[in-house]
């Protein structure tokens, strides 16, 4: 991880590379790096600069041809548990860490990113592609920008298939480091059918604390681990005096995957979710805010961790002798 090491006099300089720019360690490597060199005699002045590479899942070029690092699908059993906020408020975290990030309503029937964003429409095409919408430093894409509100869609599921497609592949994306995929509600056609459009790295399960939400959570989290998702880990939604706390961690733990943590009712959430001002732009210092500054650099922790090790797994055996 440490790379173009210059030394001049007493003075030493050097690189870390992270496989995140979100990296939860990076305060540690950094004492921890300064604390070896203290024992080094002749070192005066050091200086660390930070770069990332966050590792790439293969398959995603391979099968789709984009240019996407990793893809995050945000999902649930149950419907209003906050998906599409979490999806939001995570991808503009990740931005502001420093990583390419686009978002994807893959809510095809019911899609809610554009008014959490604060924009209904894209930018017109370019060179015959769409071109996603940008704010707060993420690229987003969604049904919305090509129907009416008023419009009814009645679709089953072979054209959701192909409406998700287009979404991902008529879309001029760029390159990303991550591809964060907002899924509807539920267990059924839309969540196969993004398994079948695109590799998906990983999944994270939202729950509310209460017992009825974790039954839903379970289904979904199930159902991932039947499409061979590997799962993120699962993060409460809502927790506080009304609903409680502790089912996503209860959850979490009977099903022997990560608790990434949970986040605090709070009606700025939902005032600011209504008016296109997601709460780590309006607060970020508000107990919402945190949990989210908290949350996304354990999901971009494992990510790598995920990604790094599917890479490990596609690397040939070396035969030796
Ligand atoms: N932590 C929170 N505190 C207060 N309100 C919240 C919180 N999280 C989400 N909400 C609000 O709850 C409602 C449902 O959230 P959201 O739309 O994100 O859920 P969803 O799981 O995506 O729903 P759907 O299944 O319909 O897609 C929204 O009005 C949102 O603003
Ligand atoms: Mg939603």
């Amino acid at each position: 991880m440490i790379q173009d090491v210059v030394i001049d006099g007493d003075r030493v300089s050097f690189t870390i590379m992270l496989t995140t720019p979100a990296c939860p360690l990076k305060g540690k490597m950094e004492r921890d790096a300064r604390n070896a060199l203290a024992d080094v005699k002749g070192i005066g002045q050091v200086s660390i600069n930070w770069d990332s590479r966050v590792p790439s899942d293969q398959r995603i070029r391979q099968q789709v041809g984009t240019n996407f690092r990793n893809t995050i699908a945000i999902s649930s059993g149950k419907g209003g548990v906050g998906k599409t906020t979490i999806a939001v408020n995570l991808a503009i975290e990740l931005s502001r860490s420093g990583a390419m990030v686009g978002l994807l309503d893959a809510d095809i029937l019911g899609p809610n990113i554009p008014m959490m964003m604060g924009e209904d429409k894209m930018p017109p095409p370019r060179n015959r592609k769409m071109v996603p919408a940008e704010k707060f430093g993420v690229k987003f894409m969604s049904m919305a920008f090509l129907v009416k509100p008023d419009q009814p869609l009645v679709w089953r599921g072979p054209m959701l298939h192909t409406a998700i497609r287009q979404l991902l592949t008529d879309v001029d994306w760029g390159e990303l480091d991550y591809l964060i995929i907002d899924l509807p509600p539920g267990t059924g056609d839309a969540q196969l059918s993004l398994a079948q459009s695109i590799p998906l790295s990983g999944a994270i399960i939202v729950t509310q604390p209460m017992q009825v939400a974790a039954a839903d959570a379970l289904r979904g989290l199930k159902m991932f681990e039947k499409l061979e998702v590997p799962i993120i880990g699962v993060i409460e939604n809502m927790s506080g005096e009304f609903f409680g706390e502790g089912g996503g961690e209860e959850l979490a733990l009977q099903q022997g995957v990560e608790y990434l943590g949970s986040i605090p009712l709070d009606a700025q959430v939902r005032i600011g979710g209504d008016s296109g001002e997601p709460i780590v732009v309006i607060n970020p210092a508000s107990p919402a805010g945190q949990a989210f500054a908290e949350i996304t650099p354990l999901v971009a922790a494992r990510v790598s961790v995920i990604t790094l090790s599917l890479q490990s797994k596609m690397i040939p055996i070396q035969m030796v002798g």
